[in-house]
C-alpha cells in the first residue's frame, strides 16, 4: 500500500481514533482542519439536534442515519459512527481504498455502523439511504465547478427532517472567497435555511472563528 502517516484524535470517552492519511492522493487523502473542528462539534453536540425523532433519529432507541459527503479520510463519519450513528461515507472512486483501511482500523471504536460507497456529486443517487437524518459535509466548498453538482447531490439526498451539518474554513486566497460567497449566499439560500453555531457551542479546544460549524435545513414548503 501507499506510504501513510498517521493522525490520531482524542476522543472525549475511550480510545482515540486513528486515521491514516497519505502524501500522494490528492486534497482528501489528509485530514483538514475544519474536518477536526466538526468531528469535535459532533461528539460534544451527541445526541445531535435538528434532525429525525427526538431520540437523535432512526427512532426505536437506534441510532440517527447520516450519510457523509466528500469524506476524505473518514474521520467526520467515524466519529459519528464511534457516538452510535449509522454512517454511509462517501467520496469519489480513488479514495475507498484510504476509507476503507481507516473504517476497519477503527471499527473496534464504532458503537452504530459504518460503510463506505462511491458518491461523485452531481451524479444520480442509487445505493444510499433517502432522507437520512443528517447529511455531514467538511471543508468540500473550494472550487466552483462542484458548487452545482454538489448542491443537486445535497438536494437529491435531503428531504424535509434532514438535518445537513457542514464545516468549512473561509480562506482569503484566490477565488475561495467568491466560490464561498456564490454557494451560500445565492445557491443554497434558495431552498436551504442556514443556522450558523456559535463558537461557544463548539469544542472548547478544537474551534476558530475561521472555521464556520452550519445546520442547513430545507425551507419549509408553504
Ligand atoms: C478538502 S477535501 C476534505 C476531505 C474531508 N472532508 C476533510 O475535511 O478532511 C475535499 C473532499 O471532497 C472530495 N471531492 C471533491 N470533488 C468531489 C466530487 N465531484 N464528488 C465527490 N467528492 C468530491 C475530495 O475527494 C475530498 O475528499
Amino acid at each position: 500500500m501507499t506510504e501513510s502517516f498517521v493522525r490520531s484524535v482524542e476522543r472525549r470517552a475511550g480510545s482515540p481514533l486513528r486515521l491514516r492519511q497519505r502524501a500522494v492522493g490528492g486534497v482528501g487523502a489528509v485530514v483538514w482542519d475544519a474536518a477536526l473542528v466538526l468531528a469535535k462539534y459532533l461528539e460534544r453536540a451527541w445526541p445531535w439536534p435538528g434532525g429525525g425523532s427526538a431520540d437523535g433519529g432512526g427512532g426505536g432507541g437506534a441510532g440517527p442515519v447520516a450519510v457523509e459527503l466528500g469524506a476524505g479520510t473518514g474521520l467526520v463519519g467515524l466519529m459519528a459512527a464511534a457516538l452510535g450513528a449509522n454512517v454511509t461515507v462517501t467520496d469519489l472512486e480513488e479514495l475507498q481504498d484510504l476509507l476503507n483501511v481507516n473504517i476497519n482500523d477503527n471499527k473496534h471504536l464504532v458503537t452504530g455502523s459504518i460503510q463506505a460507497k462511491v458518491l461523485k456529486w452531481g451524479e444520480t443517487v442509487t445505493d444510499l439511504p433517502s432522507d437520512p437524518d443528517y447529511i455531514l459535509v467538511a471543508d468540500c466548498i473550494y472550487y466552483e465547478q462542484s458548487l452545482e453538482p454538489l448542491l443537486r447531490t445535497i438536494k437529491d439526498l435531503s428531504g424535509n427532517k434532514t438535518c445537513i451539518i457542514l464545516s468549512y474554513e473561509e480562506r482569503t486566497m484566490g477565488n475561495n472567497p467568491k466560490v464561498e460567497k456564490r454557494f451560500f449566499f445565492e445557491l443554497l439560500q434558495t431552498d436551504f435555511e442556514i443556522e450558523e453555531i456559535p463558537l461557544d457551542k463548539q469544542d472548547e479546544e478544537y474551534r476558530s472563528e475561521d472555521i464556520h460549524v452550519l445546520h442547513i435545513r430545507r425551507k419549509s414548503r408553504r
